[in-house]
This record gives C-alpha cells, structure tokens and sequence, in this order.
C-alpha cells in the first residue's frame, strides 16, 4: 500500500532533525525513520566513507532514492539528511509533502556541531564553512518548506511543539 510521512523534517546538520524527530514521533505515535540511516543500512558504509570514497554525487544519487522510496512507503515522521536539499529532483519529490525546515544561524551551527569530524562537509575553518553553506543552501531549504521553525535558543521539546502547532 503505497502511504506518506506526516512531517518531513529538512535543515542543516545540527538542526535538531533527528531529536524532534523522534520527540514528534513519540508525540504522533507514528514511526520515525531517516534517510542517512537508510543509506547506511542499504550500503553497509558510513556517510563519511562514501562520500570519500565514491564522492558527493554519488552519495547524492544515493540519498535521492532513499527519500523517493521513504517518500512512498513510510507514514510517519521523516527526517532528510542536511544536503538533501541540494538536488533538484530530491526538491520535486517533496513537493506533495508536509516539509518543515528547522533553521539556524550560523553562530549557533559553529555552537552546536562545531568542527566535528564525522560530518565531513566541516573539515575546516567551520565558521566560514558554515556561513558558506548556509549562503548555498537557505532558499533551497526556503523553497520546499511550507513551514519554517527556528531552532536558535530552543529546546528539542519547545521545537517539536512548534512543529506540531504548526502543522
Ligand atoms: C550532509 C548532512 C548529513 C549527511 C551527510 C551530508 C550535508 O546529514 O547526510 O553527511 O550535506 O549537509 P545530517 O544533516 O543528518 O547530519
């Protein structure tokens, strides 16, 4: 039976993707699910290996059929990963969907995630980093949003209640 998500959650890495998810999750009683966990799982490597070894686009082909079959298939809460957004046909599937964009200003990215690097898009000087792919990525983020919630100053909990009153 083909079905789709509640909510999709889209928003930089460190955003709070995958707490709310799970706080909005629990709040629905629904499942939640992520696409880089189903990426993961598919390809038995970890986002930073794939991308090192078979490079953005390739990760990016990837994570585009992961969001069209979690698209189809999963009735709950769905969190993207931070870059989803970068690809235009990732953006046209999302287009039916209840997207909702968690914000966040560069300073509180430099806060949050810092020079982790696991994430392999901040390898270094994550300031300019940050601002850079901030500048590249908002009105993307913007376009396939319907609603936007700022996550500065705000708990997971206080987050997912804004999700859910806007909803
Ligand atoms: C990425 C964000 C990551 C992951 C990959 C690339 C990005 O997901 O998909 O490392 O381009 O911003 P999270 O936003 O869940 O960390």
């Amino acid at each position: 039976m083909s079905t789709s998500p509640l909510v999709v959650l889209v928003g930089p890495m460190g955003s709070g993707k995958s707490t709310v998810g799970a706080l909005l999750a629990e709040r629905l009683g629904a499942p939640y699910r992520d696409t880089d966990a189903d990426i993961v799982a598919a390809d038995g490597r970890p986002i930073s290996d794939i991308f090192i070894e078979d490079g953005e686009p390739h990760f990016r082909a990837l994570e585009r059929d992961a969001v069209r079959r979690a698209l189809a298939e999963h009735p709950g809460v769905l969190a993207l990963g931070g870059g989803a957004i970068l690809d235009a046909d990732t953006r046209a599937l999302l287009a039916p969907h209840p997207v909702v964009y968690l914000s966040m200003d560069v300073e509180e990215a430099v806060r949050r995630v810092g020079l982790n690097t696991a994430r392999p898009l901040l390898a270094v000087n994550p300031r300019r980093q940050w601002r850079e792919l901030m500048d590249a990525r908002r009105h993307l983020y913007t376009e396939v949003a319907r609603v936007v919630v700022a996550t500065d100053e705000r708990t997971p909990e206080e987050v997912a209640q804004a999700v859910l009153d806007a909803l």
